[in-house]
């Protein structure tokens, strides 16, 4: 997918409005964003439209839901960025998870929905250091919202307060054991009725996380709760996303899905 930005998607975003934040609060978040892809090209792995989609996300979730926003997986910070403009405008904190070294053992396959082949991920792919995400964000997000959890999910989430809650998580971290991780030890910390992002909308082995009953009742004592966008990715770019995924295809469109926590 094209990581830089789309000035239709701006106007689309800028236009609509909604969450009480008008055209001149959203320009000006959207300018910041322009501004940091351009200065950072290649240093992403969501696109424009995809952080656009997350912030508008976060704009829209009710002022009297509790909870931070959570992010885990940063890489160098870009999709950080977008978060903590979007956190700083509805007053929420920016968790961001990471171990800041990258990957760990990916363990299991992964394969493309679409295409069937296979994701050749290795341990330390995709590092950013803490220090390198610290000052991305302090030049083009909003780094006083912003707290930083480094080390691994199934370790650091152990480590959180019990009564810590998330208004939205948005999980970008490729493997499956990763998100299973974030799965079993945050998805508890999620407001009923909050929003769960997942960047892996297209990865087979992920994307069954989403659907296994027996898992969920196991872990959560709940049926699985789906994922919206699973295959495909929520449709931003639209005829396009579908007429490149249709042609076998992995490059364009987007990689999100979401969910909903539903009171059991
Ligand atoms: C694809 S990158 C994230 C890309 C980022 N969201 C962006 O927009 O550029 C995946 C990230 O997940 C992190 N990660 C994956 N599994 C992890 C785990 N089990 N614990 C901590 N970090 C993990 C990696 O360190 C890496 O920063």
């Amino acid at each position: 997918m094209s990581p830089l930005p789309n000035s239709l998607q701006s106007l689309r975003f800028i236009r609509l409005g909604t969450g009480g934040f008008g055209a001149g609060p959203r320009l000006r978040l959207v300018h910041r964003l322009v501004r940091a892809h351009l200065a950072n090209r290649g240093k992403t792995a969501t696109s424009f439209g995809e952080q656009l989609v997350l912030i508008e996300a976060v704009l829209r979730i009710p002022r009297e839901m509790p909870g931070a926003i959570a992010e885990f997986g940063c890489y160098k910070g870009m999709s950080s960025v977008a978060l903590s403009l979007a956190a700083k405008l509805t007053g929420r904190r920016l968790l961001v998870f990471d171990s800041f070294e990258g990957l760990p053992e990916p363990g299991a396959g992964i394969h493309h929905l679409g295409t069937h082949q296979r994701l050749d991920y290795k341990k330390g792919d995709y590092a950013g250091s803490l220090e390198d995400v610290r000052t991305l964000i302090a030049r083009h997000g909003e780094i006083a919202c912003c707290e930083f959890v480094r080390g691994f999910f199934a370790d650091t989430l152990k480590l959180r307060p019990p009564d810590e809650t998330y208004a939205l998580i948005f999980e970008d971290a490729d493997l499956v054991a990763s998100v299973a991780d974030v799965l079993r030890h945050a998805w508890p910390k999620l407001a009923d009725g909050g929003l769960f992002f997942s960047h892996e909308a297209r990865d087979l082995e992920v994307v069954k996380l989403f659907f296994d009953d027996a898992h969920w009742s196991s872990t959560h004592g709940t049926l699985a709760p789906g994922l919206v966008g699973a295959g495909l990715g929520l449709p931003i770019d639209g005829m396009k996303q579908a007429a490149f995924a249709f042609a076998g295809k992995k490059s364009k469109g987007s990689c999100l899905g979401y969910t909903v926590k539903r009171r059991p």
